[in-house]
């Protein structure tokens, strides 16, 4: 049967290392209190120079190198962020020049931290119609741009990274994406969201002395609608795929916060051993953070041929999602 498979992953960081410690000097926080509440430890945080397109171009380039694939090959990129280096042109436009992937048409899909599952599914339904087509799904994210550092609240969650599948069409036995699940709620937008910066409240002086062009959150409510969703489309993919959560060898949920995570994989019955969890290590980099670990567990020889992978992502709009695959 011809499905859509991963022929390469790569991912990105910035050098710089923002460690708990750190941020005990910028606002009034604790590594205790991070760590407790998050599960965080460090993060990345850009520099000058660094940007969203940057590190998915580097991303990307990693992802190709992994397939043996020429950027000249590649027919289609699709950029999921929510912080992107410009309004226009778009994200994936600007990785195409980067790369130099002079075929391909680009663009980016603004679904917060669900991103790459959302452009994930939109290449696997491109690779259905056409198998020989190459393309490059990537979450990429520079939200310490859109991170208000005197929010405590919200400035000790966030990184930034970026992360690439290369995927194409194969008639290799079970392997691939065996289903794909997208969902949206735009009636809970007030709960995750950026007040400015849109034409509903353009940017002005007052606009960014307010850091009104920054991510508002009311966690508690995130976190309760994060667990549930999560789940909820978790089963669906299972139920999709007549499969049992025993079948599934390897979880990798949005790296929001380590109780979110505990708490899904516990109501799925997925035992800790089966979740990858980096979020210690890199804060909730939304749309990067699945394509990162899946990157990591993928070169660190997790994944092993016919390894069940279901990827799970939540984030602002809402949006939720998750991608059912045979490695
Ligand atoms: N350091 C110390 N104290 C803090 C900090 C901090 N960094 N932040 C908040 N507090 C305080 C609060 O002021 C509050 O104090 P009070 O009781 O005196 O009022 C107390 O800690 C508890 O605050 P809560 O908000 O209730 O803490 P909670 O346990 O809910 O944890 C958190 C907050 C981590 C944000 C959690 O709600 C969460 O993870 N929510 C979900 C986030 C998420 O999943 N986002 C997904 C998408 S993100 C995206 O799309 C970009």
């Amino acid at each position: 049967m011809n499905r859509t498979v991963i022929l390469g992953t790569g991912a990105a960081v910035p050098n710089k290392v923002l460690t708990n410690k750190d941020l005990e000097t910028i606002v009034d926080t604790s590594d205790e209190w991070i760590s407790t509440r998050t599960g965080i430890k460090s993060r990345y945080i850009a520099e000058d120079g660094e940007t969203t397109s940057t590190l998915a171009t580097e991303a990307a380039r990693r992802s190709l190198d992994m397939a043996g694939v020429r950027p000249a090959e590649v027919d289609m990129i699709i950029v999921g962020t929510t912080s992107p280096d410009m309004v226009m042109p778009n994200t994936g436009a600007l990785v195409q020049k980067h790369l130099g992937a002079s075929n391909a048409f680009a663009f980016d899909v603004y679904a917060a931290c669900s991103g790459f599952v959302y452009a994930l599914t939109i290449a696997d339904k491109f690779v259905k119609e056409n198998p020989e087509k190459k393309i490059l799904a990537i979450g990429s994210e520079l939200l310490s741009s859109i991170t208000d550092w005197q929010d405590r609240n919200t400035c000790v969650l966030f990184g930034d990274a970026a992360g690439a599948a290369l995927v194409s069409g194969s008639n290799d036995g079970e392997r691939g994406i065996l289903s794909t699940h997208l969902h949206s709620d735009g009636c809970l937008w007030e709960l995750l969201y950026i007040p400015g910066g849109g034409c509903v409240y353009p940017p002005s002086a007052e606009m960014a002395e307010k850091r009104d062009y920054c991510i508002r959150m009311h966690g508690n409510e995130v976190y309760k609608h994060a667990v549930r969703s999560l789940t909820e489309v978790a089963q669906e993919a299972l139920l999709a795929n007549q499969l049992d959560p025993e079948d599934v060898d390897l979880f990798i949920p949005h790296q929001a916060n380590i109780r979110i995570m505990t708490k899904v994989a516990e109501r799925l019955k997925i035992s800790p051993d089966r979740v990858y969890m980096n979020i210690e290590r890199y804060g909730n980099t939304s749309s990067a953070s699945i394509p990162v670990a899946l990157d990591e567990a993928n070169r660190s020889g997790r994944l092993k041929p016919g390894d069940l992978v279901l990827l799970d992502a939540f984030g602002g709009g809402f949006t939720w999602g998750a991608v059912m695959i045979r490695w």
